[in-house]
């Protein structure tokens, strides 16, 4: 009989919602996916949600932590991965990134380019995936095409995500014609948020690109992401609801929100909403701010799952908006490969030229030890990161 494998350190939650840091057997991979010795991971604000027991791992999925993870790979990877033992690489994970090893989709695995990072390879590669992925989707539901003399120039033109049609098969949603001309991205300090503004100023080309944050310090860093105007949170009290559900829907109540964005966007309103928001009072506040034919890409529900607002619905038809949630994380496995294959095409190759020509980096706010998970969870609920908290697994 051979020797059992050595216990590896891992982060689960208890069912009160505390973070364990226990000696767990290591995972095994299954014939599609590659183990990883794990170098750093990050913090993301769903692990918040599903330590606290309100965003459950999908079925078969470990209950370690983590949705992403830099690292190497170990053992032998399954052959046409193009991934070789020792690679330096990056994944997206549906769990078990708090660990010295996690088992990641070989799909959704990129080998980090030549020269990433230098000795801070693991720190800024564990800082991309979860965030960066995300927020490179909502973009592209939101219709965002890079401009074709930027892709002319720094490579081919934007490849189609293979096997993601966002439905499941076809029709694929039809690009925006034209692309957006404005956005406004929400909690755009946040992990996603940074990456969001980032990938639309820079990437995409967006010209108008209106970022929300909390505090002021909060909206200069958003600024200097690329942002050309930021404005306060969405209010977060939710408006009484109509006396009558067929009234005209009424204007919504002004505030620092709604005025700032629209000062800031041409003709007052945007083509493109990306809300990681959702309910409160951002639910009725949206609607006015956004333009004809828009795009309004639902993502997250910062702001409550409620919202007491019957004259939403008129507010879109008026306007023929296209309301579009999405999620990540419980996605087929052809899905979430699909798009990470594109990320890696379309926007890391610019990300490893950072800051040497790249315009584009994860913005990490700071590194703390696995050890130190509880105070990292902490911190991020405080909402004074901006960027990302790495978690450093593995000693440099
Ligand atoms: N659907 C997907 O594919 C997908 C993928 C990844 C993440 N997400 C979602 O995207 C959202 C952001 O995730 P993240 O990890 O980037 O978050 P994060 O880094 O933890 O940042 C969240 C930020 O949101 C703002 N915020 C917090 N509470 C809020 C509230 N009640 N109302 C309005 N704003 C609030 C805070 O910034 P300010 O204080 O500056 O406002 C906070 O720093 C989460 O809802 C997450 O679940 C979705």
């Amino acid at each position: 009989m051979s020797p059992p494998a050595p216990l590896m350190r891992a982060v689960v939650a208890t069912a009160g919602g505390a973070l364990r840091l226990s000696r767990v057997p290591p995972p095994s991979a299954s014939p599609s996916q590659v183990l990883l010795a794990v170098a750093a991971t990050a913090v993301n604000r769903a692990d918040l949600l599903q330590a606290a027991g309100r965003y459950p791992p999908p079925d078969g999925v470990t209950p370690v932590l983590g949705l992403e993870a830099a690292g190497t790979v170990m053992g032998t990877p399954p052959a046409g991965s193009g991934l070789a033992r020792g690679d330096r690489v990056v994944a997206l994970l549906q769990g078990g990134g708090y660990a010295d090893v996690a088992a990641a989709d070989v799909g959704c695995v990129l080998r980090l380019p030549p020269g990433w990072g230098g000795d801070d390879w693991a720190v800024r590669g564990a800082a991309v995936m979860e965030a960066w992925v995300a927020a490179y989707q909502v973009l592209l539901l939101g219709g965002c095409v890079r401009p074709p003399a930027a892709a002319a120039g720094g490579g081919p033109p934007p490849p189609p995500i293979e096997g993601t049609a966002p439905w499941g098969g076809s029709p694929p949603l039809p690009p925006r014609s034209p692309p957006p001309r404005s956005v406004l991205v929400t909690a755009a300090a946040a992990g996603v948020g940074t990456a969001a503004v980032q990938l639309a100023a820079a990437h995409f080309g967006v010209p108008v690109v209106i970022g929300s944050a909390g505090t002021p310090s909060r909206r200069a860093a958003v600024a200097a992401l690329g942002a050309t105007a930021t404005v306060p949170r969405p209010p977060a009290a939710a408006p009484a609801a109509d006396a009558s559900p067929d009234a005209p829907p009424p204007p919504p109540p002004p505030c620092a929100y709604t005025d700032g964005v629209r000062a800031a966007a041409p003709g007052g309103v945007v083509d493109l909403l990306l809300d990681a928001v959702g309910g409160g009072g951002a639910w009725a506040a949206h609607p006015p701010l956004l333009a004809p034919d828009a795009r309004w890409v639902l993502y997250g529900a910062l702001g409550g799952a409620r919202a007491a607002t019957p004259a939403v619905p008129a507010a879109l038809l008026a306007r023929r908006v296209s309301l579009l949630a999405t999620t990540l994380r419980g996605r087929p496995a052809a899905y979430r490969g699909g798009l990470v294959a594109a990320f890696g095409r379309e926007v890391l190759p610019s990300m490893a030229a950072f800051p040497k020509g790249g315009r584009l980096a994860p913005v990490v706010h700071t590194v703390m030890r696995l050890d130190d998970v509880a105070a990292a969870h902490e911190l991020v609920a405080s909402n004074a990161v901006v960027g990302k908290v790495v978690l450093r697994v593995a000693d440099p």
